[in-house]
């Protein structure tokens, strides 16, 4: 069912995992989506897929860490589209496991600009715009992030990523605050879900799980798919009077 007046959504590391599932449900659902990764060939790979959907795409291809690039990204966007609806603070790295004494200063600020500097830069352009364009319609933008259940509780392996975790948490709830009642910004919390991030291979998050202890009580790993009904709902007009919630979706992981 098409239910969307054709609605412009920035997905930021769209050419893959999560990110390219988002892409594909929404499309489907009628919005418009730009796509936005580091790797043209990826994205490229989604927008071909996006093409059997009656709806526009485009590519935008950058690093969401580079502010000169995501304030030309969202001008271009404005430009070429007139409105910004929504963006999708997806674009993350974890940079593998390894104890928190170990990690080096280099990878540390790659995950701190990526995983949370990226979301403030795409999050900061993309709502002045979304402010200003309230005088040529009256829509809500939203802004949603992509966290992780690391950031509400510290993962052992993953700590840097952990704490770059917690950081976009606390920056969902500073926008929702900010910005309200223009803009409304919530966070997802994903689990452990078949990705590249995961090298594709569930026997890996199996693995981290022993190591750590926690387990799904829904007794399974998560799909890229699992996660993308909550991203439908929380871009669509259904999710209006919602704004700074942080929303587990891990099969039940943070209860174990
Ligand atoms: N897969 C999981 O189990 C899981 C769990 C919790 C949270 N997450 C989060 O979900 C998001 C998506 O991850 P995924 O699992 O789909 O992995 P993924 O590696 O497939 O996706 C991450 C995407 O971000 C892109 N990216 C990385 N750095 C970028 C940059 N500087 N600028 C623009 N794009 C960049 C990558 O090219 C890639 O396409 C990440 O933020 C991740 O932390 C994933």
């Amino acid at each position: 069912m098409k239910r969307i007046d054709l609605k412009n959504i920035l997905i930021t590391g769209s050419g893959s995992g999560l990110g390219r599932a988002m892409a594909i449900r929404l499309a489907d659902e009628g919005y418009n989506i730009i796509l936005n990764g580091r790797t043209e060939s990826k994205l490229i790979e989604t927008n071909e897929i996006l093409k059997k959907f009656n709806i526009k795409s485009t590519i935008k291809v950058g690093d969401v860490s580079d502010s000169k690039f995501v304030e030309s990204m969202i001008s271009e966007i404005i430009e070429e589209w007139e409105l910004l609806y929504g963006v999708i603070n997806n674009a993350g790295i974890s940079k593998g496991s390894a104890s928190i004494l170990d990690k080096n200063e280099k990878d540390m600020q790659k995950i701190m600009d990526i995983n949370f500097k990226g979301a403030w830069l795409v999050s900061k352009y993309a709502a002045k715009c979304m402010i200003k364009q309230r005088e040529l319609k009256p829509l809500r933008g939203k802004i949603i992030n992509v966290s992780s259940i690391a950031g509400l509780d510290p993962m052992p392996g993953i700590g840097i990523y952990s704490c770059s975790k917690a950081a976009l948490n606390m920056l969902t709830k500073v926008l929702a605050k900010e910005l309200a009642p223009i803009i409304t910004a919530n966070a997802i919390c994903p689990g452990y879900h078949v990705t590249p991030i995961y090298n594709n291979d569930p026997k890996l998050i199996q693995n981290f799980w022993d190591l750590i202890n926690m387990k799904p009580l829904l007794k399974r790993v998560g799909t890229a798919e699992d996660v993308t009904g909550l991203i439908s709902y929380l871009v669509s007009d259904d999710s209006n009077y919602m704004t700074g919630q942080i929303i587990s979706m891990c099969g039940g992981v943070v209860l174990h």
